[in-house]
């Protein structure tokens, strides 16, 4: 990694890189252009070192890429229908058809974000939005922490503040894949605590009622390989796999496992806790071409990513069954999601 280290980002500037350790042998990297989670090297009972996350082999690399790996994403993940703020009657910059994108085409996995602090287990990033960025309204400010803590967690604590009403929806689109060589990660088991995932449509929009998972290919709430059920109905075969917002059962505690990845040998194994209402589970269903750590590009479903947040288009569908996405002026938006690594 990282060869390219003194080359410049798209504003003229040196990337910098952070990288936080702690004492037993974990080292995750993280870089400030689009406050990007580079890398978790996790120690394993055999002595190895086992890389949990997808990843660029430079700095510069990340620029020619749409995958989002491991960016953090502002202001809102996940899709919002026809670029639009229907209640504002407000118009969003589209990057996906008629469809905005992971906060539009200059999102905020495209920005320099400021390092404010950092320390041998944490960074704290900042990022300044003015208003009308993306079409957004409000000056938003947006701060991330990453923490890696003495149990192999890596914690990620978001934090926006706005002048003028906006929603908000800040996650990281970190893609995981445990195993030691990063075979196809449909290998994996997944478990995840929702009892109702978001049908979409084939642009990936909602397009009917939250639905329950029971006797469907989205139940997972037991320990599942990802590839048992994988395209086995039209809510997968409409986005090529898994692709889809799941309402977590813990609605919110931070406390409860939402989610649980293992890898293919069973030796490492990923756990998911969040403040965020829902996850989306998206099996890499359009990875193939993207720059890789170590290869020459990776294949479709490489990864998995597991994403906490609002479900998609919240700001226009006040009907559901979750906290208000929209962020007001005095209020703090706050969320957290941790993922704890542990090797068996
Ligand atoms: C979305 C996918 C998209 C991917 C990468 C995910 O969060 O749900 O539809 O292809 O991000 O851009």
């Amino acid at each position: 990694m990282v060869s390219d280290v003194n080359s410049h980002a798209p504003d003229g500037q040196p990337w910098r890189i952070t990288v936080l350790r702690n004492r037993h042998g974990m080292v995750a990297t993280f870089m400030d252009w689009g406050a990007t989670w580079l890398s978790a090297r996790v120690p394993m009972r055999d002595g190895s070192v086992r890389e949990a996350l997808l990843g660029c082999a430079t700095p510069s690399d990340y620029l020619h890429q749409d995958a989002y790996l491991g960016a953090t994403i502002g202001r809102y993940a996940n899709r919002i229908a026809q670029a639009e703020l229907k209640t504002l009657n407000l118009k969003l910059a589209a990057n996906q058809g008629p469809h905005q994108l992971h906060g539009g085409p200059e999102g905020f996995d495209k920005r320099r974000w400021q390092i404010v602090s950092q320390s041998d287990s944490s960074v704290h990033y900042r990022l300044d939005s003015p208003d009308g960025d993306q079409g957004y309204p409000g000056n938003l400010i947006a701060s991330v922490t990453y923490e890696l803590t003495e149990d192999n967690t890596l914690a990620i604590r978001y934090q926006a503040e706005t002048d003028r009403a906006c929603p908000v929806n800040l996650t990281n689109h970190a893609y995981f894949n445990l195993d030691a060589h990063h075979g196809d990660a449909r290998q994996h088991r997944l478990q995840l605590q929702a009892d109702r995932y978001l049908p979409v449509d084939s642009a990936g929009i909602p397009a009917a009622p939250l639905k329950a998972v029971a006797a469907t290919s989205f139940d997972f709430r037991q320990p599942k390989r990802v590839a048992d059920e994988f395209l086995a109905d039209a809510d997968q075969q409409a986005v090529k796999g898994y692709d889809h917002a799941f309402l977590l059962n813990a609605a919110g505690d931070i406390t409860q496992c939402a989610a649980g990845l293992w890898s293919a040998d069973g030796a490492l194994q990923l756990s998911v806790f969040t403040t965020a209402p829902a996850l989306q589970f998206y099996t890499g269903n359009y990875l193939a071409g993207t720059r890789a750590r170590e290869q020459e590009s990776y294949t479709a479903f490489q990864g998995i990513a597991l994403e906490s947040e609002f479900l998609p288009d919240s700001p226009n569908h006040s009907e559901w069954p979750q906290p208000d996405c929209w962020l007001q002026p005095g209020d703090i938006w706050r969320s957290e999601t941790r993922y704890r690594f542990t090797a068996h």
